[in-house]
């Protein structure tokens, strides 16, 4: 088996394409996290080119270190990097440790179509087939609501209340089980992705 960061799936669903970060990102990825909304929760601002950078390599290097890591989110239509998705470590709630979250962050144009509960969703069916999890979370602040949907339509319920360490805004940590994933699978009629 090769390096872990070979072992990062590309995920191809109805609309989209998960695939790892590279270094070349970085140009499309500042550009993204430019936007206020984008960083919203938890910076209250958007992110500079020096942090977008530092986030990039951190990502890229974690792919190794965490074995997973969050993943670019590509517009199949268009080819175009429109934010980010996936499995990783949530390293900043040390509290829930160990854990694997699944999150999502899209460019302003491309929120509102169901994209990050596609992308959300492939993630998800990845984790828990190929990646054997038993329990996977998500995090999000109380007035981020789109983000909470997002949980909810995917199967999340929460289960515990706490503070962001850093910047002690109120979190809500969302799970959700390998037991209850295998019980709704049992209404989906087909995959959510494929690794083609
Ligand atoms: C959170 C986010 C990824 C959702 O992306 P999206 O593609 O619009 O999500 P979906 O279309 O799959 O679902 C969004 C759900 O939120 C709802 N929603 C959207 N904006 C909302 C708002 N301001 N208030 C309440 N609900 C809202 C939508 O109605 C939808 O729910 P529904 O299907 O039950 O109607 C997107 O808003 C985003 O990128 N925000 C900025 C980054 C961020 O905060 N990420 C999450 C960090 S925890």
């Amino acid at each position: 088996m090769g390096p872990a960061h070979e072992r990062i799936p590309r995920l191809t669903t109805d609309r989209l394409v998960l695939r790892p970060f590279v270094p070349e990102d970085v140009a499309e990825l500042v550009g993204v996290h430019a936007e206020e909304s984008f960083w919203w929760y938890p910076l209250r601002a958007a992110m500079t080119t020096e942090q977008t950078m530092s986030f990039l390599q951190r990502t890229i290097a974690r792919y190794d270190t965490d074995g997973l890591g969050i993943e670019a989110v590509i517009d199949r239509q268009t080819g175009a990097m429109i934010g980010w998705a996936g499995l990783a470590v949530p390293h900043f709630l040390p509290e829930v440790l160990p854990a694997v979250e699944v999150g999502w962050r899209l460019s302003g144009p491309y929120r509102g179509r169901g994209l990050a509960t596609e992308a959300g969703r492939a993630a998800v069916d990845w984790g828990f087939i190929a990646g054997g999890l038993s329990r996977i979370v998500s995090i999000y602040e109380p007035a981020n609501l789109a983000s909470g949907r997002v949980m909810a339509h995917l199967g999340f319920s929460p289960c515990l209340t706490t503070r962001h360490p850093d910047r002690d805004e109120v979190v809500i940590v969302t799970e959700l089980t390998r037991a209850t994933w295998e019980e709704r699978q049992r209404d989906s009629d087909r995959p959510s992705y494929s690794t083609e």
